[in-house]
């Protein structure tokens, strides 16, 4: 009996090890998506990273690379996934000049499709120099500072007493993005031009560049802070990590420490909706940010891979349109985020 329940026991192994080896070479046989961000410092990017890689499980075989804010280490992943056999290639380019060469490397290459995202090629010549590019990205030209401008307004327009000084303008702060990136010249100005629309004038105290990076965006506020103190009125930041850096920034000064009933306060907004952001959204030391939906966006970059792979239209049975301005690119919308629907802003993390 013994050695009967022995005999099962190494057939059960031995059928467990043959399952487990024919799993890992499942997982082998997938097809390679090759996928790198600019940056892993980039919170938003990792965001789109993470998706990437959730989407591509039992789809493609992906890691998505680290580019290190370096174009030739970004190229060399390429290469390296190209000579891997990857069916596709999708990334966002440290430096959107770099979209030729990219370009190049693909058609030279069996013609891989490629899927730019985030980082939009905006150089129509390029955009057309190639049938299988693609782009992921969010909607409109102001890249969603206009709606984060309509948000300071109703903020504005609500709490009267926001207008320290009594002198019915917003002295402001304004965090830009890196300024060889495409969303930043229009961030700045979309934000405050929608304030002016409204009929409110702005006293610009400082606005300068924080890299998209917390650290560098604290070490901008931390200067400010100490200059201005109490007559900032409002800190608009063009992205969340920058906003973080900020609130860091002003609560090491004593400000926002108790959220919205906090005694010293300055209403700080951002844009992605990172979540540590609708944490700080929920606890009220921030007043808003603008969801970018990192996860729609990295679900419809495999999607279009995969669409193409199996020889279908890259938007077959997804909701999603190319925009007609001829950048070949699908738009994921943005939205406001308040207190109100952080919650809805949230659950696009889990889907
Ligand atoms: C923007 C995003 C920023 C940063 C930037 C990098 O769309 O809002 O947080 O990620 O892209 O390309
Ligand atoms: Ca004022």
């Amino acid at each position: 009996m013994k050695k009967l329940i022995s005999l099962v026991l190494t057939g059960a192994m031995a059928v467990g090890m043959l399952a487990g080896s024919a799993m890992t070479a499942a997982a082998d046989d997938l097809p390679i998506l090759g996928a790198g961000i600019y940056s892993s410092t980039d919170n938003f990017n990792s965001y789109i990273a993470k998706a990437i890689k959730n989407t591509s499980e039992g789809v493609f075989d992906c890691n998505v690379d680290d580019g290190q804010l370096d174009q030739s280490t970004q190229l060399n992943q390429i290469d390296t996934a190209i000579a891997k056999g990857a069916v596709a290639i999708a990334v966002s380019v440290v430096d959107v000049t770099a979209a030729p060469a990219i370009i190049e490397k693909v058609k030279e290459n069996g013609e891989l499709p490629i899927i730019f995202f985030n980082k939009e090629i905006e150089d129509k010549e390029v955009v057309n120099s190639y049938d299988k590019l693609y782009q992921v990205t969010s909607t409109g030209g102001d890249y969603g500072a206009s709606i984060q401008g309509e948000m300071v307004v109703e903020y504005w327009k609500a709490h009267p007493e926001a207008d320290k000084n009594g002198d019915g303008k917003i002295q402001m702060i304004d965090l830009m993005g890196d300024p060889g990136h495409t969303a930043t010249p229009p961030r700045a100005q979309y934000v405050k031009s929608t304030i002016e629309d409204a009929g409110i004038e702005i006293d610009l105290l400082e606005e300068d560049t924080g890299m998209w990076d917390t650290a560098k965006a604290k070490e901008k506020m931390d200067a400010w802070i100490s200059k201005y103190g109490d007559e900032i009125e409002f800190i608009v930041a063009a992205n969340d990590a920058m906003a973080l850096g900020a609130l860091q920034s002003i609560q090491a000064a004593g400000f926002n420490e108790e959220g919205a009933e906090s005694e010293m306060f300055i209403p700080v907004i951002g844009i992605d909706a990172l979540p540590d952001v609708l944490e700080k959204i929920k606890s009220g030391e921030m007043i808003g940010s603008v969801l970018q939906d990192a996860n729609t966006q990295g679900q419809m970059i495999v999607k279009i891979a995969q669409n193409l792979y199996e020889g279908k239209e890259p938007l077959d049975g997804t909701d999603f349109e190319f925009d007609t301005d001829g950048s070949k690119a699908i738009r994921v919308p943005y939205k406001a985020v308040t207190v109100d629907n952080v919650d809805e802003a949230a659950a696009t993390y889990e889907a």
